[in-house]
């Protein structure tokens, strides 16, 4: 993960049974390019051994103050002279107390306290009981904390290791990694609100049978998380497709191309930004059957009458929303050939600022994929890269156009 490559990660624990998913971010982080290095509290080293911890992030973990192996015995100032985060994951109701006070008894909060706030920014992701987690106390503190300029994460919803079921959970492993990586990303789109379809779309011949395509909505899931990494309002209209929604991202799953319509010239009229990365299926069945279509010895094999669906794209950049007020819309053309070409005649047929072209049998299904974005300035050529990467070159892109296109919209 391009913004979290390289970066000098301190991942604090402190005393809480999500201690057990510590070991999983550490993976991850790790996983994301990150050199982590584990401090624990007392009361983490109960719930989890420094040598899981050790082994995961192959560096000796500190878990005292009084640790001699700093030189001048001041690990609280070493391990943060060089870090470019803490994060504290579980971060109890005890530990986020104390932290509020700037109580610093232990290497985890002394280091909290000491840490430079400018270049070492603080991450907590809460872990607690629901009613813990609902005490006026623990929001509070929560507050107070946001305001001294922590990034206090949410929490998940759902059963908790007491038996109960509320608020409380840590969140999951890869929403904390995404939370970092927003951490480290410029807020090139922060106050925009950007929509993104994406999917294929299914249209039904009866109640069990339907066409859809290839898609799998991969490249649109992945500029929906980019556009929030960059700080964007997020709105995903989405086709049936097996991924999950992307941390922070709202997400709305539609079936057929005339609900995706819907939804999305619903969402369209608040927003800035329109992607188009959607397989909408060009036609329909002009009627559906009501029943499963039944097949007999004798039966004769079914024909079916086909209408166009609308073109969602051409009538958002032309409807009354994008007149109005300006709204960027991009689409994505998927091609088997002549794809500069293919491309530029899309952007003007269907009347939008930026159309971008791929090779759509070369990349169906796949991780990667390249790109031609072909925009009024002209051409510009991604090489073969992961889709994330691509979704980041992207939306730099778009938030580099933007200013321009809206003085003059
Ligand atoms: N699109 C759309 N609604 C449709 C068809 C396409 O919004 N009914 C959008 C897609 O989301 C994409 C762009 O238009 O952003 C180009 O889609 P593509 O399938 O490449 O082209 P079509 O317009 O369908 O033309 P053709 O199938 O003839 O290539």
């Amino acid at each position: 993960m391009k913004s979290i490559l390289g970066k000098k990660i301190v991942l604090g624990l402190s005393g809480g049974i999500a201690c057990y998913k510590a070991a999983e971010l550490c993976r991850l982080l790790i996983k994301a390019g990150a050199e982590v290095q584990v401090v624990m509290t007392e009361a983490a080293t109960q719930f989890i051994t420094p040598v899981t911890m050790q082994a995961l992030s192959n560096q000796t973990v500190f878990a005292s103050q009084w640790d001699a192996r700093a030189p001048n015995n001041m690990a609280h100032i070493n391990l943060t002279r060089q870090a470019d985060l803490v994060l504290v994951a579980p971060a109890s109701a005890d530990f986020m107390a104390k932290l509020l006070h700037g109580q610093a008894d232990d290497l985890l909060s002394l280091l909290c306290l000491a840490r430079p706030m400018e270049s070492c920014p603080l991450v907590l992701a809460p872990a607690m009981n629901r009613e813990m987690w609902q005490h006026p106390a623990t929001q509070r503190n929560v507050a107070q904390l946001h305001e001294d300029g922590s990034w206090v994460l949410g929490v998940g919803v759902g059963e908790q290791a007491c038996g109960e079921s509320g608020d409380g959970r840590m969140l999951e492993p890869w929403e904390i990694v995404q939370e970092v990586a927003r951490v480290f990303t410029p807020k090139t789109l922060l106050g925009h609100r950007v929509l993104v379809s994406a999917g294929p779309t299914f249209e039904a011949l009866d109640p069990v049978r339907g066409i859809t395509n290839r898609s799998s909505g991969k490249m649109g899931y992945a500029l929906a998380s980019a556009a929030w990494l960059s700080g964007a309002d997020v709105t995903l209209v989405s086709g049936p497709v097996g991924l999950e929604c992307p941390r922070g991202v709202k997400r709305v799953m539609v079936e057929s191309a005339l609900e995706m319509h819907a939804a999305v010239e619903s969402f369209a009229k608040q927003s800035d930004v329109f992607i188009a990365t959607a397989a909408v299926a060009d036609w329909r069945v002009k009627q559906a059957a009501v029943n499963k279509i039944k097949k007999t010895k004798d039966s004769p094999t079914p024909g079916f009458e086909f209408i166009q669906n609308p073109d969602i794209l051409a009538s958002v950049a032309g409807g009354p929303r994008a007149q109005a007020r300006a709204l960027y819309c991009v689409g994505f053309a998927a091609e088997t050939q002549d794809v500069a070409q293919q491309t530029q005649e899309k952007r003007l047929s269907k009347g939008v600022p930026l159309m971008v072209g791929n090779l759509g049998p070369a990349t169906f299904g796949l991780d990667d994929n390249e790109l031609l974005l072909v925009d009024e300035v002209g051409t510009s050529h991604l090489p073969r890269a992961s889709k994330e990467e691509l979704a980041q070159s992207l939306i730099a892109h778009i938030a580099k156009s933007l200013p321009a296109f809206l003085r003059t919209a």
